[in-house]
């Protein structure tokens, strides 16, 4: 079970496959129906301790960083706490203020990665206060926090992160609503999320089946030799994690960027060679989002959308990809799935061994 394919499938594929799995027991026992929130008893905090949160910081490596960037949307929208993610390996190197009021949090898949061990190491000496989201019970980074949150995706051997990373969007949803249930989120706004994150293993298993139109979206962008992935506010980082993903495997150059600066610069390189795939969730973003994609068709950009049914694309020839609506605080999860899908399958019609990208390790350990 450990290492190489099950059933001649790469380990990223059944990996993919197994996220409504392992979403759900992420969620397991975690969510208090009577009081519309979470209960995350491994962060060893109460609800004064809680309610006493100032700022959160969350550092992570790669996707996990990007997903730590998710995290902290979630946390302001819901909590209202100011909150943000920092890139682990760059934070160690500066001289980070390490405020007692500020929860930091570690996330990573493996609890191994070295430079966001040394990053919980620095907060901690400095008496800051660390909570880890974590896959790998008892790994060094679990060990180093004061407390935290297991992701229970079960072993992930693929080097591409995929099934952890979604485990971990739902331990930020579940820390954001325990967070602002014990400040100003209301009855109602709980129920509301709590219902959504119970409706998210099904709604991923509904993305997984439209697998077909987004392998054929996959390949055809895999000639290209660079792309555009975009996305505004909580669609960018869903963007970098796309490009992310789509560099790792597909060994094209894949750069994401924030859909409001496309014209500060970037507009200069779209052609019909350069591709974009575009993260537009039916939100009040919306217009803004149509009217930056007009700016790409003029240009001669082919369009690849991940949006929800319903958003009206207009006179663009782009190719769509809908995803199943949920609260709209929780679509970054299901608008990252088809975007795993995207850069699996080009990498497949690149015929790239995609469990074992070049010049990649799972986790990184030594400096
Ligand atoms: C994910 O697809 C990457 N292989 C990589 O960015 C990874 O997420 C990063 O190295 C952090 O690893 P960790 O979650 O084990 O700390």
């Amino acid at each position: 079970y450990e290492h190489g394919q099950i059933d001649g499938r790469p380990r990223m594929y059944t990996e993919m496959l197994e996220q409504p799995a392992s979403v759900e027991r992420a969620l397991r026992g975690r969510l208090d129906e009577r009081f519309a929130t979470a209960h995350l008893g491994g962060l060893e905090m109460d609800a004064r301790e809680l309610r006493a949160v100032r700022r959160v910081k969350i550092l992570g490596c790669g996707s996990a960083y990007y997903v730590g960037q998710m995290g902290a949307s979630l946390i302001e929208e819901l909590a209202r706490i100011p909150a943000d993610a920092e890139a682990a390996s760059e934070f160690r190197y500066r001289s980070p203020v390490i405020e007692p009021d500020t929860l930091y949090v570690a996330v990573s898949q493996s609890g191994e990665t070295i430079d966001t061990l040394l990053a919980v190491e620095e907060v901690r000496r400095k008496g800051g206060r660390v909570i880890g989201l974590v896959n790998v019970v008892g790994s060094a980074i679990a060990r180093a926090c004061d407390g935290g949150i297991y992701l229970h995706a079960g072993p992930e051997i693929a080097v591409a992160s995929t099934k952890a990373l979604t485990t971990m969007f739902v331990g930020f949803a579940l820390l954001a609503l325990q967070l602002g249930r014990v400040r100003d989120l209301s009855v109602a706004d709980g129920r509301r999320l709590v219902a959504g994150l119970q409706k998210l293993p099904a709604q991923i298993e509904q993305v997984l089946e439209g697998e077909e139109r987004i392998a054929q979206a996959g390949t055809a962008l895999a000639p290209a030799e660079s792309l555009f992935f975009v996305g505004r506010v909580r669609g960018y980082p869903v963007a970098r994690e796309g490009a992310q993903k789509f560099k790792e495997i597909s060994y094209r150059h894949a750069e994401a960027y924030q859909m409001s600066e496309l014209k500060h610069g970037p507009l200069a390189l779209i052609s019909p060679e350069v591709p974009t795939v575009a993260v537009v969730p039916d939100d009040e973003l919306t217009d803004r989002n149509v009217a930056a994609l007009h700016e790409i068709a003029a240009r001669g950009g082919p369009l690849v959308v991940v949006t929800h049914a319903g958003v009206d694309l207009g006179e663009l020839a782009a190719e769509r990809i809908d995803v199943p609506r949920n609260e709209r605080e929780l679509d970054p999860l299901l608008l990252t799935v088809p975007l795993q899908l995207l850069a699996y399958h080009a990498a497949l019609a690149l015929g790239h061994d995609v469990d074992k990208p070049r010049n990649l390790a799972k986790s990184v350990t030594v400096e």
